[in-house]
């Protein structure tokens, strides 16, 4: 059984309540604690993401099973300008925006399951999953 909600990404308020939707999921799916920050920090950094660079877009949060573990997937999209230069961004440290620069790459190594998919001028899709 999969359950699934679609929450607004339009506003830095919209952040805060993501974490919180993101939270009760991995409760309900039994995360400990540490894989419970771990995805709520992943989502946190890929959420701003779509709204500073992305202008902002959607996440959808799904609670389901990978080989019969429970799981939380999110599918965070935006209809932005794309990332251009993926290696680049996906580089410790490299901003084009005076931020820290680990946003991407930190989320990748927060989480089990990475997944991008970037179109110039069309927007930003990105996948996270987290499983117990
Ligand atoms: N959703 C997105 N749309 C367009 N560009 C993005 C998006 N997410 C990240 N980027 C680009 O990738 C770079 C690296 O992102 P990140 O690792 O989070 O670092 P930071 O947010 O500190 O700049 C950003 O500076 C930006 O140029
Ligand atoms: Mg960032």
């Amino acid at each position: 059984m999969t359950k699934t909600e679609t929450l607004p990404l339009r506003r830095e308020t919209d952040i805060v309540v993501i974490r919180q939707r993101v939270r009760k999921a991995a409760e309900e799916v039994r995360l400990g604690l540490v894989s419970q920050t771990k995805i709520i920090t992943a989502a946190s950094e890929i959420a701003r993401n779509g709204l500073i660079y992305g202008g902002g877009g959607e996440c959808v949060i799904e609670i389901t099973q990978r080989e019969g573990r429970s799981a939380i997937r999110l599918i965070i999209a935006d209809q932005g300008p794309g990332i251009e230069n993926l290696d680049r961004a996906m580089t410790d440290g490299w901003t084009s925006g005076g931020g820290l620069g680990l946003g991407l790459s930190g989320a990748k190594r927060l989480v089990d399951h990475f997944a991008i998919d970037t179109v110039p001028g069309s927007g930003t899709t990105i996948e996270l999953w987290k499983w117990r």
